[in-house]
């Protein structure tokens, strides 16, 4: 699907709504790995941003080729190679080879690893430049957003910021395009549970390429996944503040757990009695009936997280194991923790639990050894 967002530019990325699991993260929604093709009219000079996933290179040349054939390609702009947005780059770039390759230096020793040959890339850094005659790309390199070699491209003249991951969200609607098309609560909601699988370690460089957008005029925020941003910028960068600043909400709650028999299932309904009684917002993931990543969306703004889990075999469930470190991984941080499960034989569960959770440096609560033992 080809989409036409300003007289020259066009959105010929690939729509995946079928994917289920993205490298260890659920999608339930699907995903979009989107690219621009950009026509400089003055000098009639093209130029391609970002590639898509491997499996999708079909569908993409064919979109790019609904606008041109892929030789007319003069530029290409690279702004990440996580295999997302690089996969198809051995088909595209064996047909321009002549075409300079715009990325970082990361970028381009990625590219080598990767796809075991040399590309024409020409490396930059902040403050570099293409100008194709009546267009000037911007390259803004954001190092750990999410990857080293990440970057973001503003085209000045049309005020767009072609952000890649940054900003994206992991949905494929069928008839939204625009943040105002998926309206505001979808977003926020979709935006946020991407930025605390993707995008949640790294709140210091996110700060820092805040800094770097502030100071650019924008009107379309183009991102690598999900809907184009047009209505929302304002208050997705202000969530991108809030986040990236660890701000989270004193009254809110999530607990997850897992249950071998339903006792510990018990002991997570009446924490959530107890706390919703008290006035807090709370949240219950049952690690069952849900994957591990799609309790990190709630994790985000949480200042309470309390992890339940039976004994098995003298140890914590395995899905509770999988939910710790995939959560360790992504180091929330400043949270009060409790661990709760019920004994079984042995009980070594909650003290494993304890242990993870200290070990992320939060507050770990004793509360269980005094109301919920048993
Ligand atoms: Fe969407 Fe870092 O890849």
């Amino acid at each position: 699907m080809v989409i036409k967002i300003r007289d020259n530019i066009y959105a010929v990325g690939a729509r995946d709504p079928q994917v289920r699991i993205f490298h260890g993260y659920a999608t339930p929604y699907g995903a979009t790995y989107n690219a621009y093709l950009v026509h400089d009219d003055q000098s009639d000079k093209w130029v391609l941003i970002d590639n898509v996933k491997a499996l999708f290179t079909e569908e993409f040349i064919r979109n790019i080729e609904e606008v041109i054939p892929v030789e007319r390609i003069d530029y290409v702009i690279q702004n990440h190679i996580e295999p997302d947005h690089s996969g198809s780059c051995p088909a595209i770039f064996g047909r321009i080879p002549n075409a300079p390759i715009y990325c970082t230096a990361g970028a381009q020793k990625g590219l080598k690893a990767y796809y075991k040959q040399d590309f024409n890339c020409q490396p930059v850094k902040l403050g570099d430049t293409l100008n194709t005659g009546k267009y000037t790309f911007h390259f803004v390199p954001a190092p750990m957003v999410h990857w080293p070699d990440s970057m973001l491209t503003y085209l000045a003249e049309e005020k767009i910021l072609f952000s890649n991951d940054a900003f994206g969200q992991h949905i494929c609607p069928d008839n939204a395009f625009y943040d105002d098309e998926l309206g505001y609560d979808r977003l926020m909601e979709r935006a946020g549970d991407y930025y605390a699988n993707i995008v949640l370690p790294f709140g210091t460089q996110v700060q820092g390429l805040l800094k770097q957008a502030a100071k650019l005029d924008i009107e379309l925020v183009c991102p690598s996944h999900g809907v184009m941003l047009r209505k929302y910028i304002g208050e997705m960068v202000g969530a991108y503040d809030r986040w990236s600043q660890n701000q989270v909400q004193e009254d809110k709650v999530v607990i997850v757990y897992d249950s071998m028999w339903g006792s510990t299932a018990e002991m997570a309904e009446q924490i959530r009695a107890d706390f919703a009684n008290a006035g807090k917002q709370v949240s219950v993931h049952c690690l069952k009936d849900e994957h591990y990543s799609q309790v990190m969306g709630d994790v985000l703004e949480a200042k309470f997280i309390f992890v339940g889990s039976s004994t098995l075999n003298n140890n914590m469930m395995p899905t509770v194991s999988a939910f710790l470190t995939y959560m360790r991984g992504l180091k929330p941080k400043d949270r009060v923790g409790m661990a709760f499960g019920s004994y079984g034989w042995s009980g070594e569960s909650v003290k494993q639990v304890e242990d993870v959770l200290g070990g992320l440096g939060w507050t770990v609560l004793p509360l269980r050894k005094q109301l919920y033992r048993g």
